[in-house]
């Protein structure tokens, strides 16, 4: 068994169709990527695990869906417009860009720029002379802080009074929809928002693939709660989150927590869950006690009173939040690399395979005339059958050998082989991705079959 390396990723990911570079015939445009058919579904399936545990297993819990563009005011309230930024140095010598922050962090092997202010991470970047990671010298400018909203502009004039943004997290559609939701749902606290949705970043650091992107998708919860429940409340959602990897197939020894020192300006406590990638451990996960800042902020700018009236006391506050979000595209490369594998098997032949769980695979189970010439119209008629339940695949050309090792190698848990047996006793092979073993069955109970092994 052999891992991948991260540009065998890339050309896997490619050559299978789950994720192409985005505009690749105009020469691509940095750090960004496009889902190709596998990788949409396994976006999708993801998803689909997430909304099962997070907002149907879930009392209180409820899914929204608010637009990517909101009122300006509603970034300078959430602080983004004055402190969502990253600390930018300029090679002198190369002319190329990078992160303060990231050049210690590289150069200590450790999270030491993190903690740092910016006259900290000058000084020590001279002190150290820590180089550039393209050209070795050091040579740096003065670091510049660089806001990472991406703005774009309401009707015809470019006029700053026109601006919007891009949101740059999902947090704050559901924060300005608290009592909308409260109130709608009848709502009580404890109760939880969740929200799958696009975020703009004006990331300029090289990416590591899907890893950091300029657009990516975040699957974010939000729990209002009163003040004093939030601590215990902040601990649970910390282990749930890192459940929930678990239970997609992540193993518990490559993931670990990584409590914060240097917080962002809404959070009292945060904490990631790191995946150990190939380049290194990588957040895919964030919680955060963002205390009652977002929601004191909003009702201080927008004037429109964001208290909760307890109907049990009386009592009239504004709740703390508890945040739990989840990087998409991170989650999807985390589980790409965990599911990838190359195996040498026992006649010495090699074969690709992704061992996605069976309910993260993009194809559940394809379909495949042993002979092409007497099968076709029965796999067919069978194909008809299962794709009413399950993504489904046909696939009659090459050998049956070769065919298996298409499906292993995009995760697909199930072959089914039509042959004569088929057309006089109605029973077809089931091939299993993992173990290559194959049973028989009666193609009446296929679909129960994999409905039982397919559920999360
Ligand atoms: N609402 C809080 C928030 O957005 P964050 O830690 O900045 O917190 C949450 O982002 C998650 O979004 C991260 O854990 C990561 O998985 C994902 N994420 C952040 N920036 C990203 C980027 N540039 N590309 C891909 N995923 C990103």
């Amino acid at each position: 068994m052999k891992e991948i390396t991260m540009e065998q990723m890339v050309n896997y990911a490619k050559q299978y169709g789950f994720i192409f570079q985005g505009s690749e015939i105009y020469g691509g445009l940095a750090n960004t990527w496009d889902y190709g058919p596998l990788g949409a579904r396994l976006k999708n399936n993801v998803k689909d695990a997430w909304r099962k545990r997070f907002i149907q297993e879930r009392k209180n819990a409820y899914e929204m869906d608010a637009d990517i563009l909101m009122h300006p005011r509603v970034w300078e309230a959430s602080g983004h417009v004055g402190s969502f930024s990253d600390p930018l140095v300029d090679c002198k010598e190369c002319k190329t860009r990078h992160r303060a922050d990231n050049l210690i962090n590289d150069f200590t092997h450790s999270s030491k720029g993190d903690a740092m202010n910016e006259e900290e991470m000058m000084q020590f970047i001279k002190e150290n002379k820590v180089p550039c990671p393209n050209c070795g010298k050091s040579n740096f400018t003065d670091i510049r802080q660089f806001n990472l909203m991406f703005e774009t502009q309401r009707g015809v004039t470019k006029d700053s009074k026109n601006i919007v943004y891009l949101r740059p997290e999902n947090a704050q559609g559901e924060y300005v929809n608290f009592l909308n939701v409260q109130r709608s749902m009848r709502a009580k606290l404890p109760f939880s928002i969740g929200q799958i949705g696009k975020a703009f970043r004006n990331e300029i650091t090289p990416g590591n693939f899907t890893f950091r992107t300029i657009e990516f998708e975040q699957m974010e919860y939000q729990t209002f709660c009163k003040k004093g429940k939030d601590e215990k409340l902040y601990e649970y959602f910390k282990e749930y989150g890192k459940k929930f990897y678990m239970d997609l197939g992540l193993p518990e020894e490559k993931l670990r927590f990584h409590d914060h020192e240097k917080l962002a300006h809404y959070a009292k406590a945060a904490c990631d869950i790191e995946y150990q990638f190939p380049f290194g451990w990588g957040e895919i996960n964030g919680t955060h006690n963002r205390t009652d800042f977002d929601l004191s902020r909003h009702q201080e700018y927008s004037k429109v009173s964001l208290e909760y009236l307890d109907p049990d006391t009386n009592e009239k506050y504004i709740p703390y939040i508890i945040e739990s979000t989840y990087g998409l595209d991170r989650t999807v490369l985390a589980l790409l690399f965990d599911a990838y594998q190359e195996e040498e098997l026992e006649d010495h032949t090699k074969r690709e395979v992704l061992k996605l769980r069976p309910f993260l695979a993009p194809i559940k189970v394809t379909v495949l005339p042993l002979v092409k010439k007497y099968h076709k119209e029965k796999a067919l008629e069978i194909w008809e059958m299962l794709s009413k339940s399950f993504m489904t695949n046909y696939d009659e050309t090459a050998s049956i050998g070769k065919r298996y090792r298409r499906a292993d190698a995009i995760g697909t848990p199930w072959c089914i082989t039509v042959d004569d047996e088929t057309l006089n006793n109605n029973t077809v092979t089931v091939r299993d991705r993992d173990t290559m073993e194959q049973i028989t069955l009666p193609v009446d109970e296929v679909v129960e079959y994999i409905e039982k092994r397919i559920k999360f």
